[in-house]
């Protein structure tokens, strides 16, 4: 059966580390990064239907993940929440130059119609997927019946930890950052309660990896 696409692009430091600091935007590390690199990871933006950022990646970071270091389109934006809550005055909010989906659960939706009259107002889709919190293959089918063949993950690490955990990601591209973060409460690339065991551990190969200006891109794909 076809399914979407599942790329997870994130900028991470020697030590696999999201962002300088637990609570601070990754916009800080990311400001490390040469044009090489931010060329690479907005050609990706280009090539791909969709774009995915969890709730608090919006909360703390208010990216407005648009394509603007190369020519190109701008991919759908798509935030799962179950808070309904993701703040004021956030660029996804602007629909001028991208569409923007937030996908929520069947209860969120219920409980919080004042947040959705809000978000409706704006020009904002929303998707329901799943009972009391969003299901996420069944987030993907409703994107793909939607046209979102392919979709590039930004994390932050609940986020990441959610598609890897459920088996749905294709490839993974890092582009790390040749500075080390340190602190044990510092978001890595993969959050969530870990696999701890061996014979649990997701797998990946490695498809290439290569220098870029002062960065190194790591891919790996599904074995
Ligand atoms: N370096 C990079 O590439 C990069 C990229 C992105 C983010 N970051 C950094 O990562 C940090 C944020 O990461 P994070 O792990 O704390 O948060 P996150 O993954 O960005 O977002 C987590 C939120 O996503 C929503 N969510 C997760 N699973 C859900 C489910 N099953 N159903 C419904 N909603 C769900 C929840 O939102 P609600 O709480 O609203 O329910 C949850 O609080 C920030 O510091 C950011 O700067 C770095």
């Amino acid at each position: 059966m076809e399914k979407t696409k599942v790329i997870i692009v994130s900028e991470v430091s020697i030590d696999g580390k999201l962002t300088i600091a637990k609570g601070i935007s990754s916009k800080e590390l990311m400001s490390l990064m040469d044009e090489d690199a931010n060329k690479y990871l907005h050609q990706i933006r280009d090539i791909c239907d969709g774009i995915l950022v969890g709730a608090e990646t919006i909360r703390t970071d208010n990216p407005s993940l648009t394509v603007r270091y190369v020519e190109g389109k701008n991919p759908i934006r798509i935030i799962p929440t179950n808070s309904l809550n993701l703040g004021e005055n956030r660029s996804i909010f602007d629909t001028s130059k991208a569409k923007t989906i937030i996908v929520t659960s069947k209860k969120a939706y219920e409980e919080k119609k004042d947040v959705v009259n809000k978000l409706l107002e704006k020009n904002i889709e929303i998707l329901i997927c799943g009972e009391d919190k969003v299901d996420f293959q069944k987030m993907l089918k409703e994107l793909y019946k939607k046209g979102i063949k392919s979709l590039m993950v930004e994390g932050g690490a609940k986020i990441n930890w959610e598609f890897i955990k459920n088996d749905l990601v294709d490839e993974i591209h890092l582009i790390v950052v040749p500075v080390i973060v340190g602190g044990e409460d510092v978001p890595t690339l993969v959050g969530g309660e870990g696999f701890k065991t061996l014979e649990n551990l997701k797998k990946f190969k490695v498809k290439d990896t290569f220098k870029l200006g002062n960065q190194i891109i790591n891919i790996f794909t599904k074995l």
